[in-house]
C-alpha cells in the first residue's frame, strides 16, 4: 500500500486529522505534544531513534512530554486570528 501516499492523495488530509486526535488524546492524558516538521529535516536522527527504516515515509513528527510550566517559553501564547475572519458557515445561523 505504500501508493496510498504519494503526495496530493486525500491520505494527507486523513493524516493530519488523525494527529489532531492523537495530539487532543494525549492532552486529555496530561502531555504536551508539538507538531513539527523539523523531525523530517532531521530524518536522519529520528530514523535512528525511533528505528524506522529507509523504505517507509515520515509524514509528520509529534514530539510529546508532560509540559513544564515553569519554564519561560511554556508561557507564550501565541496570537490567533479571530475564526469569524476566515471561517464562513453556510445554511447555519451566526
Ligand atoms: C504540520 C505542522 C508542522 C509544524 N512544524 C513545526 C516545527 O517544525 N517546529 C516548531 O517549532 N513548530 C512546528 N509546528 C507548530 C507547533 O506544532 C505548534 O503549533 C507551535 O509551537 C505553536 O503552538 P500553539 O499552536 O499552541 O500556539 C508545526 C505545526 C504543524 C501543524
Amino acid at each position: 500500500m505504500t501508493g496510498s501516499l504519494i503526495p496530493a492523495r486525500v491520505c494527507h488530509f486523513d493524516l493530519g486529522a488523525l494527529c489532531y486526535g492523537i495530539v487532543l488524546a494525549a492532552w486529555d492524558r496530561g502531555l504536551g505534544s508539538v507538531i513539527n516538521g523539523q523531525g523530517i529535516m532531521r530524518s536522519d536522527i529520528v530514523r535512528e531513534v525511533a528505528n524506522i527504516p529507509e523504505e517507509q515515509v515520515i509524514m509528520t513528527c509529534v514530539a510529546m512530554g508532560y509540559p513544564d510550566d515553569s519554564f519561560a517559553a511554556n508561557a507564550v501564547r501565541s496570537d490567533r486570528e479571530a475564526n469569524s475572519d476566515f471561517v464562513h458557515y453556510v445554511g447555519f445561523a451566526d
